[in-house]
């Protein structure tokens, strides 16, 4: 679960395509996943102007939307990528820091918060905690690791 279309994402009509959605295929591929194994949702459903961060009138407007989304497709987890989707869903303003990692119970899914992977492009030295979180998803969906296959 992410924030909303950049660009590409606006451009192509597909979520998490531009640079920070490649880092999130290969965060997916990593987990022995592809992206067809997952749903992929945005908070926000129009690209804000100039990329800003959604407001939170913005928010309120399509939250009913992701949550019939979330209705349909019932995941077993959720990954929100980032403080914009963790608050969204959990309705907080407290940071990410508060509940980056922890399992949360929500509306009948296994919630898990971590760092939205366009963070991860400008601060890859927090790689390893995001790691540390979706290997708590992976135990949990029974999932082993992708290991690249040698020659
Ligand atoms: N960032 C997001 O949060 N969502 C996208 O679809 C692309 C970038």
């Amino acid at each position: 679960m992410g924030e909303g279309p950049g660009h590409d994402e606006d451009v192509q009509g597909i979520p998490f395509v531009g640079r920070a959605g490649q880092l999130l295929t290969q965060m997916i591929k990593a987990m022995g996943l592809s992206r067809d194994d997952v749903y992929i949702a945005n908070v926000v459903k129009c690209r804000p102007p100039e990329n800003r961060t959604p407001e939170k009138d913005e928010i309120a407007t399509c939250l009913p939307f992701l949550l019939r989304q979330l209705t349909n497709i019932n995941p077993k987890v959720i990954v929100c990528l980032g403080s914009v989707a963790a608050q969204a869903l959990l309705n907080t303003n407290k940071s990410i820091s508060h509940f980056r990692g922890q399992w949360i119970d929500f509306r009948g899914a296994k919630l898990i918060a971590t760092y939205h992977p366009a963070y991860l492009l400008r601060n890859p030295h927090a790689k390893p905690e995001v790691w540390a979180d979706l290997k708590k998803v992976m135990v949990l969906l029974g999932l082993t690791p992708h290991k690249e296959k040698r020659a």
